[in-house]
């Protein structure tokens, strides 16, 4: 598919067609797995395509970067080992020892964990604030020094939403640039480059991989000069992802929109569950339009995404019992998968920000809701709630 097409394309279209024409010579409609460490040169320096050595490129690793930069419409996209290592290429790449970078105040605990004991002993240091607050973002800027605001948006695991346009005029005010964690949203569900944003971060791990399979990281970025000097630290730091694990990647891509609306079914019918059901206190999903962030996600995202957190009555004991007999929903780590999974963010994925300002309620349960059949779900969470035990499913626990 040709870049001018790829942009003119539908968001399904793109995901299956771009980044990969057919291989010339077999007609193969799947990128093949290049499980090569080098390239057979013609002559000193005379590389094809471009393919001297994997760290830099390789083919698998090529197709999986072009769809992910068709489906956020940037210029270009990265893979990388892991979100992680995307974030830290990104802080390198654009940051040096002294300057400063604004965080959310609910950030998933390891991007808090990666500023706050690995880039502030190199010399960047960070300020938090509430992504939903655009004054407070701005207050937290320090003139000069702040070269990146960096936001997710829905948050991870309160579900906060961040106002992309707006805290983007802010960032490039203050001569920053706006990074927007997409992991939660995925592409299918919210674009933040067309929104301003400057950089895009994903955890590839959760909805764009989709089967839980593989963990992985990318970056998009829309301008030049910026993909240059990623592109120099993702080969200069060398986390990139192995072709397997590109190969994998790009095969989930291809089925993010259909997968994308059923998540947001379920989780919707889930929430309507949730909503209503005695044992709850709160439920947090940005498709209540009494979620304090409704309206901006109505207007930034195409649904409202398949992550629900809920809070119980009964207090932390309570959340970690529920979160133990859940049998349809497997107790676990990440999120995006095709499964759905259920955890207690303070003791799990939150638990580097316990004794922080991030610290996250010990009543809160975090859903990532799958595609499996929406009734089964409910039904599992109805018995896991401790009401109704003989509307219950009777299966034995899914594992995990
Ligand atoms: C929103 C968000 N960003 C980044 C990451 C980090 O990605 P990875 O685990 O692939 O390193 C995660 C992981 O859970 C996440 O949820």
């Amino acid at each position: 598919m040709t870049q001018e097409h790829r942009h003119k394309a539908g968001f399904e279209t793109r995901a299956i067609h771009a980044g990969y024409e057919p291989d010339e010579m077999t007609g193969s409609v799947i990128p093949p797995i290049y499980a090569t460490s080098t390239y057979k040169q013609d002559g000193v320096g005379g590389l094809r395509g471009g393919y001297e050595y994997s760290r830099s490129a390789n083919p698998t690793r090529t197709a999986l970067e072009g769809v992910l930069a068709a489906l956020e419409e940037g210029e270009r996209g990265f893979a990388f080992a892991s979100g992680l290592a995307a974030e830290d290429a990104l802080v390198r790449a654009l940051c040096r020892p002294g300057d400063h970078v604004v965080i959310p105040d609910d950030a998933y605990g390891g991007t808090h964990r990666l500023f706050d004991k690995v880039e502030q002993v190199w010399g960047v240091d960070y300020s938090a604030a509430s992504v939903s607050d655009v004054e407070a973002t701005a207050a937290a800027i320090a003139p000069g020094r702040t070269r990146l605001v960096w936001v997710e948006t829905p948050t991870n695991p309160l579900l906060n939403i961040g106002d992309i346009e707006a805290l983007a005029a802010v960032a490039h005010d203050a001569g920053a640039l706006l990074v927007v964690d997409n992991t939660f949203a995925s592409p299918y569900l919210q674009q933040p480059l067309s929104l301003g944003a400057d950089v895009v971060v994903h955890s590839t791990t959760k909805y764009a991989g989709g089967h839980s399979d593989v963990v992985g990281g990318a970056l998009v970025v829309k301008d030049l000069e910026v993909a240059e000097k990623v592109e120099f630290h993702q080969n200069a730091m060398g986390a990139v992802p192995g072709p397997f694990d590109c190969f994998l990647t790009h095969r989930g891509l291809k089925t993010l929109g259909v997968r994308m609306d059923r998540h947001c079914d379920n989780a919707e019918q889930v929430v309507r569950f949730l909503a209503g059901h005695p044992e709850v206190a709160e439920v947090i999903y940005p498709g209540l339009p009494e979620h304090p962030g409704h309206e901006v996600a109505a207007r930034q995202m195409l649904r409202f995404g398949g992550m629900v957190s809920f809070r119980v009555r009964g207090g932390e004991e309570q959340a970690l019992r529920v979160c133990d007999r859940a049998a349809v929903f497997t107790l676990g780590e990440s999120l995006g998968g095709v499964e759905s999974l259920i955890e207690h963010p303070g003791r799990m994925t939150h638990a580097s920000v316990a004794g922080t300002d991030l610290e996250v309620p010990g009543d809160l349960i975090r859903l990532s809701v799958g595609i499996e059949t929406g009734d089964d779900l409910v039904a599992d969470l109805d018995q896991a709630l401790g009401r109704a035990p003989d509307r219950a499913l009777g299966r034995t626990p899914g594992g995990g």
